[in-house]
């Protein structure tokens, strides 16, 4: 089995409620561990930010079905890579709120005050996702 991380940044174009982010984390919580999918998710400044890894069929087929929901657009994978091991390995996707994204944090790994995924590197955008999840992760 290929084990891969993708990572992806998304738009919302819309004032997402917390009951989207609920939707979004219980098909998750199901949807994935029946996969063995892992990851991580970030939402702030009305872009997505997530972390997929598992195999690599597994990662694309979901990818491919993710890519399809209204409730965001403009979808980019900005890394794809084989890995050796996983680094969300804890979660089936675990949340990062809005509240936990800093602009501290946003500075050091992109060099700008606002969260932009788009402007940022596959791999800075990786890194500020671990960053993310070491302060608090909430389960999916
Ligand atoms: C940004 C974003 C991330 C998502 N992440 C996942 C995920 O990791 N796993 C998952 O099963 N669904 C995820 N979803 C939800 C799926 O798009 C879909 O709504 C869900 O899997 C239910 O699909 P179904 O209605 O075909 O059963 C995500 C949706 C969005 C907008």
């Amino acid at each position: 089995m290929h084990l891969i991380r993708l990572v992806y940044a998304s738009k919302v174009e819309y004032d997402l409620e917390e009951a989207d982010i609920n939707a979004i984390l219980n098909a998750s919580k199901q949807n994935n561990l029946e996969k063995n999918i892992t990851g991580a998710l970030c939402y702030s400044n009305r872009f997505f930010l997530q972390c997929l890894e598992g195999s690599r069929l597994d990662v694309n087929a979901l990818y491919h079905h993710i890519l399809a929901d209204g409730r965001h657009s403009q979808s980019a994978i900005l890394q794809y890579s084989e890995i050796d091991q996983r680094e969300f390995d804890d979660w089936s996707m675990g949340y990062i709120p809005p509240a936990l994204v800093s602009g501290q944090l946003i500075s050091k790994f992109s060099g700008k005050a606002d969260f932009d995924p788009y402007s940022m590197s596959g791999e800075s955008c990786y890194l500020l996702l671990k960053a993310l999840a070491s302060l608090g992760i909430t389960e999916s």
